[in-house]
């Protein structure tokens, strides 16, 4: 019997050689044991070691991403192989340059204990440590998104997750959002089709997806869009074995990346970009900076520029991938924001989340910070650690620290003018809601691809979908491609029985692996 009571005996362990302390730093006097009046007797008050472990259990978590919060991570290696000078003087992006990197992937909609398997967008998170700070390019897995205007984005996220009185998720909330914003069309049909649910981490590509500017040396400007090939190839799981696979082993994709690395077959990505030169967004026949679009690789083909390569595990998962911040406003020279709306709500929206869920100075998290050295004015602050004594707190000062910025032009920008207003991007003459949606369906897909994407729609629609946003739902698809439209129709009036949450079958596994099928080359 030991002093606690229990019949367990321990071998020293390291720790127990070495001895555990408070968290003062003193010799704790019991891991075991409060401190009572009697072996019968109240706990004291005073025992501030166990006063201690509760109160700092107690704080253990920080808040869940609001979106994007059950994910997994690992540190790696970008190599720029290809000479891109042209195009940009990102010093991460020039030939021979190689910079360290953490990559993080997650699902959308679901907690941080949900399935790995659920039908989801992807996150793709990549947070480079540069010579000249950090960038961060956080991308899906899919080149589009759903919506056009940061100012729709809360009430969409809010439509995909719980209803505020039963705290259930609703199909039918997901429609009528995604009906009556039609925009949405090009990601929902991505969203159902052949790569809906990827098979792995491994397995799938990612996207910047929004517009970027790059600036190269002599100050050309072109408009980039960012594409990583898995080069693991693009597999996806049919809606039967992603069901099975959420019950069996809801973190079965954290656990494959973890393993793989592990194992040391470190999975890699290759990095093109398509370039826009800066004048042509001007009169392209599409809205180059609307997020729910992509640029045909007809227009502008793809430019290699490096490998991305994943080869070192978390060793702890909540300081390394849970207080990880990403931000679309990291951003270095080089490389700047477009006009698309969702990217420059997005520069305001992760930095602020982050001084929520982990506090003002989440930029000195080892995780977080910058390899080079940082010399800003921001001080203080919860939990600050970084500090310059006495150096001056404020520009300009005559103690060798004037102002260091430059005036004048902005380097990474865009021209614009006009009245304020509160509108939809102007149209051009290939903007509509829908037919980049039907080119994917009809150009893209074949008959398999098809049939499984009719059943998946069908199957998530009698999941609960009912009503006027029912019969918006058809005409949605009929919009997109009027005989998938049809069946999708024929299956739910027939109230089908399609085995399983979307019905889809094993063809659109064989599918999504067929490198024939390239679904963003339309
Ligand atoms: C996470 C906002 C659109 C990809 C987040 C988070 C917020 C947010 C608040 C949680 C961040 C955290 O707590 O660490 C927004 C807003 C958007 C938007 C306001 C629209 C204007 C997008 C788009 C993409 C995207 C278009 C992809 C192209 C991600 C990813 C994460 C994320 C990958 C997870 C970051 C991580 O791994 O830590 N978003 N988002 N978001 N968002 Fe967005």
């Amino acid at each position: 019997m030991t002093s606690d009571g229990s019949s367990i005996t321990t071998a020293p362990s390291k720790e127990a050689e070495l001895g555990s302390t408070t968290d003062n730093g003193a010799p704790a006097p019991s891991d075991r044991n409060s401190l009572t009046i009697g072996p019968d007797g109240p706990i004291l008050l005073h025992d501030v070691h166990f006063l201690n472990q509760m109160a700092h259990f107690n704080r253990e978590r920080v808040p869940e991403r609001n979106v994007h919060a059950k994910g997994s991570g690992a540190f790696g290696e970008f190599v720029a192989t290809e000479d891109v000078s042209a195009y940009t003087k990102a010093a991460l992006f020039q030939q021979g340059t190689t910079t360290e990197m953490l990559a993080r992937f997650s699902t959308v909609a679901g907690e941080q204990g949900s399935p790995d398997t659920w039908r989801d967008p992807r996150g793709f998170s990549l947070k480079f440590y540069t010579t000249e700070g950090n960038y961060d390019l956080v991308g899906n897995n899919t080149p589009v998104f759903f919506v056009r205007d940061t100012m729709k984005f809360p009430h969409f996220i809010r439509s995909q997750k719980r209803r505020g009185g039963n705290g259930l998720r609703d199909n039918n909330m997901q429609w009528d959002f995604w009906t009556l914003n039609p925009e949405s069309a090009h990601q929902v049909t991505y969203l159902m089709g052949d790569r809906g649910i990827p098979k792995t981490y491994r397995h799938m590509n990612g996207y910047g997806s929004h517009t970027f500017l790059w600036v190269n040396a002599a100050g050309e400007k072109h408009w980039v869009k960012y594409h990583f090939h898995s080069d693991q190839g693009v597999e996806a799981l049919s809606d039967a074995d992603a069901t099975r696979i959420a019950g069996e082993d809801a973190d079965f994709h954290r656990r494959d990346l973890s393993e793989s690395i592990a194992a040391g077959d470190f999975p890699s990505w290759t990095l093109s970009i398509q370039a826009m030169p800066y004048d042509d967004a001007k009169t392209y026949r599409i809205n180059p900076f609307d997020l729910t679009k992509i640029w045909p690789h007809s227009d502008y083909p793809l430019i290699k520029v490096g490998t991305m390569t994943l080869n070192r595990n978390p060793d702890n998962f909540f300081a390394q991938i849970e207080q990880a911040a990403f931000e679309p406003s990291a951003l270095v020279p080089g490389i700047g924001f477009s006009p698309d709306k969702m990217l420059l709500g997005r520069a305001f929206a992760y930095s602020d989340t982050h001084r929520y869920r982990i506090g003002a100075n989440y930029l000195q998290l080892p995780v977080n910070r910058p390899r080079v050295e940082v010399n800003t004015y921001t001080q203080d602050g919860a939990m600050a650690y970084e500090h310059r004594q006495d150096d001056p707190v404020y520009a300009p000062n005559t103690f060798g620290r004037g102002y260091a910025d430059n005036v004048g032009e902005v380097e990474e920008s865009w021209e614009t003018d006009g009245a304020m207003v509160r509108q939809a991007y102007t149209l051009r003459a290939d903007d509509d809601d829908f037919s980049q949606a039907g080119a994917l369906v009809r150009d893209v897909w074949d008959d398999e691809i098809r049939a499984s994407f009719v059943k998946t729609v069908a199957g998530h629609l009698l999941g609960g979908v009912e009503g006027d946003v029912l019969e918006r739902a058809f005409e949605y698809w009929r919009n997109v491609d009027a005989d998938t439209a049809k069946q999708i129709e024929e299956l739910v009036r027939a109230d089908a029985d399609l085995g399983g949450p979307g019905g889809q079958d094993d063809k659109a596994k064989e599918h999504a692996s067929d490198p024939v099928v390239e679904s963003d080359t339309h």
